[in-house]
């Protein structure tokens, strides 16, 4: 059995995951709501509320898979890219209990489990396969290989999608985290009332940009004032939320052609979107292209994608692992 964590961001994660890294046993997410008042993570909260917490987090991870530390083989955990001081957290805890029980270690990145939350939802899974990430840190899209290797294909140029949604809801006067409550917000909008710029749209490359729609809304919002937004949010939370699905859309579907994918795969916190999910399953239809997008649960934070990427990452044994260190990127 596999003990997972993650810290890299705000949620406190443990989860056991079999070896083969295809089937989750326990996954217990905590995640921290003292930043909500913040309007955006405040790292230094962050770490604190994780070393508060992350003890009893695997010890319901444990709890929960029915087994004893005793039965636990292996220990991974999230050693970059994030906020290096909560990561700092797990890496410590993770060290500790593999320390204790002389097991090896498995440093994981942090994207790699996004994208290994797909073994969980489709067991059955096999690279090759065109995986597009997008979270509140990153927005990418990469071309899996056999070996289980991330070859970048394009990336965001400046905001993450779940950055710029954060944002945008923070403009909107709406709560944190943002995706979620523009997509609440956007329910009876009508997504054709506003104009919104889709980043790149026309560029022959891989890559995405955001900046252009956060302008766009800030001058939106200028020329309007709070009794007139008020009748306006839904449109224009709706016209936002749709220049992000379909700058997010496009680029994935451009990335099938021309890898030729057969299967592509979308993860991250963003890939949750209910709209985002819809259009790439039309569209996905239409190309005969497979797509797996892990439910909710699994596309946010949590520590069964860091166990399932765990299985086919190199474990480091034991004492080889005491300088190992985490990382911000
Ligand atoms: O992957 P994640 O949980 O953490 C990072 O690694 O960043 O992603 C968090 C991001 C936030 O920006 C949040 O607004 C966005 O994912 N998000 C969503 C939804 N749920 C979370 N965006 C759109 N629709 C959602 N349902
Ligand atoms: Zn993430």
């Amino acid at each position: 059995m596999i003990l997972a964590i993650e810290t890299s961001c705000d949620d406190t994660c443990s989860a056991v995951v079999e070896p083969e890294g295809r089937r989750a046993f326990s996954n217990v997410v905590h995640t921290q709501t003292e930043h909500a008042r913040y309007g955006g993570v405040v790292p230094e909260v962050a770490s604190r509320a994780h070393l508060e917490r992350l003890d009893g987090v695997v010890r319901r991870s444990l709890s929960e898979a029915c087994i004893s530390l005793e039965e636990v083989s292996s220990v991974a955990v999230t050693v970059r890219p994030g906020l290096i001081g909560a990561l700092l957290v797990g890496v410590a805890a993770a060290k500790g209990l593999a320390y204790a029980r002389r097991l090896p270690l498995i440093p994981v990145n942090h994207l790699e489990g996004h994208v290994a939350a797909a073994y969980l939802t489709d067991p059955g899974l096999e690279p090759p396969f065109v995986a597009l990430i997008a979270s509140g840190g990153h927005t990418a899209l990469y071309s899996v290989g056999r070996d289980h290797k991330m070859r970048l294909l394009g990336e965001t140029l400046d905001d993450a999608a779940g950055e710029a949604l954060d944002k945008g809801a923070r403009m909107l006067g709406l709560g944190f985290p943002g995706g979620p409550e523009i997509s609440k917000a956007a329910r009876d909008g009508d997504r054709g009332r506003y104009d919104f710029p889709v980043g790149l749209k026309g560029r022959d490359n891989l890559d995405f940009s955001f900046s252009g729609l956060k302008t766009s809304l800030l001058y939106k919002l200028k020329a309007i004032n709070e009794e007139q937004l008020a009748e306006e949010l839904p449109h224009l939370a709706a016209g936002y939320e749709s220049a992000v699905v379909e700058a997010l859309s496009r680029k994935l579907i451009r990335a099938v052609d021309l890898q030729d994918a057969p299967t592509v795969v979308v993860a991250g916190g963003v890939a949750a979107n209910t709209l985002l999910r819809r259009t790439l399953e039309e569209r996905c239809v239409k190309t005969g292209t497979i797509l797996v997008v892990p439910p909710p649960e699994l596309c946010t934070d949590n520590a069964a994608m860091i166990g399932a990427a765990a299985a086919s990452a190199r474990a480091l044994p034991y004492p080889e692992y005491l300088s190992l260190n985490a990382r911000s990127v």
